[in-house]
């Protein structure tokens, strides 16, 4: 006999688990590696290992594998960001690059809106700055 199918699949699954995360991710930092505001916040030469971190918290969020937590503890992603400035010039390129990314899944209408809002709201409460001349904290 077959197991049972749960009968709310996560967001996860539904949407084609770990490969889709990458394809977002991956796509999203392309578009990073070439903006003049934002490749030089990133402190590493290789995006690699914050498109790893990105990718698995994201996973995590919508219902994967905990493998975020398990490797950096709470996501506490306000203060992970403190000691970035991120004003609304840096939350409208991060959400420009995300756009394209989420675009280019080809996802069902109604995936593709949950998705979307949760990234823009998620950015807009990731800024920490309005004042376009303050240093980074
Ligand atoms: C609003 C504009 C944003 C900017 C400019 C920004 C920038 C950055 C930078 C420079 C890092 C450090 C790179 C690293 O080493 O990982 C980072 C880390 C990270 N960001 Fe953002 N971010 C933004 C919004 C967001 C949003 C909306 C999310 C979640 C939906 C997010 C999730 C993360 C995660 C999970 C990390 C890695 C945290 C860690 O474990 O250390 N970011 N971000």
């Amino acid at each position: 006999m077959t197991a049972p199918v749960p009968e709310e699949a996560s967001f996860f699954t539904a949407v084609g688990g770990e490969p889709t995360f990458r394809r977002l991710v991956d796509k999203f930092y392309e578009g990073v590696a070439q903006d003049p505001l934002l490749r030089p916040m990133y402190p590493e030469e290789d995006l690699g290992p914050a498109a790893d971190r990105l990718t698995l918290f994201l996973m995590q969020y919508w219902g994967g594998p905990n493998t975020y937590s398990a490797d950096r503890g709470h996501p506490r992603l306000r203060m992970r960001h403190a000691p970035f400035r991120v004003g609304p010039a840096e939350r409208d390129a991060w959400l420009e690059h995300m756009r394209v990314a989420v675009d280019s899944l080809g996802l069902p209408a109604a995936q593709h809106t949950l998705l979307w809002e949760y990234l823009e709201r998620a950015a807009y409460f990731m800024v920490n700055t309005m004042d376009p001349t303050e240093p980074a904290r």
